[in-house]
């Protein structure tokens, strides 16, 4: 146990995808991974172990935001020896070409702020997926026939933004789409040697103002957790 996951060591496996919401890593487990069993459920966050192709992975819910997130990564990393964290979630895309349902992969992350702005203070950190999930992610998507975007996102501490002027400027530099956590999932990443990615997919739209219906919210979410896993296991 740590502090905020209550599974026994060894109930963790190596490979973790961290979708956002609790309830879409048990619909996540449940349809992808043979012998899912629950292993965390702290807080009403939960975690799933089970086996892709034999592979063992765990599928454990982040919170929304990087706060949250990194709670919950560095308790992964540091506690259960994380090595692979894929993040699969949705975003909000920020070009005309960006269209509800795409994938989006995440090469880098700009943002205001992280939770690790009190390491680097002055310094503008360059959070970056790991190149080799990246490619693999980038092969999977492609062989299963799923419009997706490689590039920059955006990842912001707030969803209910003030500054219209700000994603302005951030559309006009070609960056893809926002959410709120993978600028500190790469950072944690790199400060620990590990493999990471963020595998989107496009549920609203800021140019469009278009959202993804409920109703199609499952089917739309599965192309992106087979993407995650191939690249996994590449
Ligand atoms: N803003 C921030 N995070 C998001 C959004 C958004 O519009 N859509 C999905 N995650």
């Amino acid at each position: 146990m740590s502090t905020h996951i209550g599974a026994a060591p060894g109930e963790i496996a190596e490979t973790v995808l961290l979708p956002g919401d609790p309830r879409r890593a048990k619909w996540a487990a449940e349809t992808f991974l043979e012998n899912a069993r629950l292993v965390s459920e702290v807080r009403g966050m939960l975690g799933f172990t089970g086996t892709w192709k034999g592979n063992p992975v765990t599928i454990h819910g982040s919170g929304m935001g990087m706060p949250s997130l990194s709670i919950y990564v560095n308790e992964l990393i540091r506690d259960y020896g994380a090595r692979t964290l894929i993040r699969i979630g949705s975003c909000g895309a920020m070009q005309e070409a960006v269209r509800i349902r795409d994938v989006v992969l995440a090469m880098t992350a700009s943002s205001l702020s992280t939770p690790s702005r009190g390491v680097f203070r002055e310094l503008n950190f360059a959070p970056c997926a790991d190149w080799g999930l990246l490619r693999s992610a980038a092969d999977a998507a492609a062989a299963s026939g799923t419009p997706f975007h490689v590039g920059g996102i955006y990842s912001s501490d707030v969803f209910y933004d003030e500054r219209p002027d700000l994603n302005q400027q951030l559309t006009r530099h070609g960056v893809l789409a926002v959410e709120m956590e993978t600028a500190e999932l790469y950072t944690l990443a790199a400060r620990h040697g590990r493999r990471a990615l963020a595998v989107l997919t496009v549920s609203d739209h800021l140019l469009t103002h278009e959202a993804l219906p409920a109703e199609d919210r499952e089917r739309s979410f599965g192309a992106m957790v087979g993407i995650a896993l191939a690249a996994a296991f590449a």
